[in-house]
């Protein structure tokens, strides 16, 4: 029987009055890669904002399991520690705080810090404030340096190739795609380009329109189903999530 990493479950959530997602179900199976396309505006962030236990959203029905576990009311330090891990659209600039010091403060080996930093080009910014003034490209590098220094066992990307150059994307997806075999990691990614598809292996997609989820399928399947029909069509799909 298939084991799963992260299930969520009838999940509505609210800011205000205003309801971002509804009734989202999804199933996430060990050591397994899906995939999550949908417009812009459409709740793809959200979800794994609040999957991650990021506040100002209210979660008014349903729950999140991670490892057999509801997740649902721990912190995002919690979340953390059991091993989830994510990569920001927008990560958020830290005054007073280095990379090198959140290096650090994810693991002691310094030559680890000092080998990932120097393949990812980031040897020149570690000294530097968290994302203050990094160009988008570093910001993105960083955020995968940290995340392949926590070493999660489930992690979430949100358009990791966003404003990244293609020499870059490569070097990105070259560095996941090493990661996922070795530590063989559960993940969710937001794409809307599909480069990282490139890289890496995803048996799963799904589409978020409108605060809901449809389709359940190959990645390569509907993001070319996507770009010859549109996000509405996949409104018709009878592959249930
Ligand atoms: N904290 C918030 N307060 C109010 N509205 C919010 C909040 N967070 C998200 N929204 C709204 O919820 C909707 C979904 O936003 P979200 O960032 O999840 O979209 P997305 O699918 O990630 O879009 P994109 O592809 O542009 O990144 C948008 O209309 C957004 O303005
Ligand atoms: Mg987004």
């Amino acid at each position: 029987m298939a084991k799963y990493t992260l299930q969520v479950k009838n999940l509505t959530v609210k800011v205000g009055s205003q309801t971002i997602l509804d009734k989202i179900n999804l199933k996430i199976e060990e050591h397994s890669t899906m995939i999550l396309f949908g417009p812009n505006g459409s709740g793809k962030s959200t979800l794994i904002k609040v999957i991650m236990g990021i506040s100002g959203y209210d979660i008014a029905e349903g729950d999140i399991i991670f490892e057999g576990e509801s997740i649902k009311d721990l912190s995002i330090e919690e979340r953390a520690e059991r091993g989830i891990g994510i990569m920001f659209q927008y990560p958020p600039k830290i005054r007073g705080v280095k990379l090198e010091q959140i290096a650090q403060f994810l693991t002691k080996e310094e030559e680890r810090i000092r080998a990932l930093s120097a393949h990812l080009n980031l040897d020149k910014i570690l000294h530097r404030d968290l994302n203050v003034d990094f160009s988008g490209g570093e910001m993105k590098r960083s955020e995968l340096f940290q995340l392949i220094l926590q070493k999660p066992g489930f992690f979430l990307l949100d358009e990791p190739e966003s404003g990244v150059d293609m020499e870059n994307i490569s070097l990105m997806g070259r560095m996941l795609k090493a990661f996922l075999k070795e530590e063989k990691p559960a993940c969710l990614i937001i794409t809307h380009t599909g480069y990282i598809l490139d890289y890496i292996e995803a048996k799963n997609a799904c589409v978020m329109i409108d605060g809901c989820l449809f389709c359940l399928g190959h990645p390569r399947e509907i993001f070319e189903s996507i770009k010859k029909f549109g996000y509405e069509k996949c409104k018709e799909c009878q592959r249930e999530i």
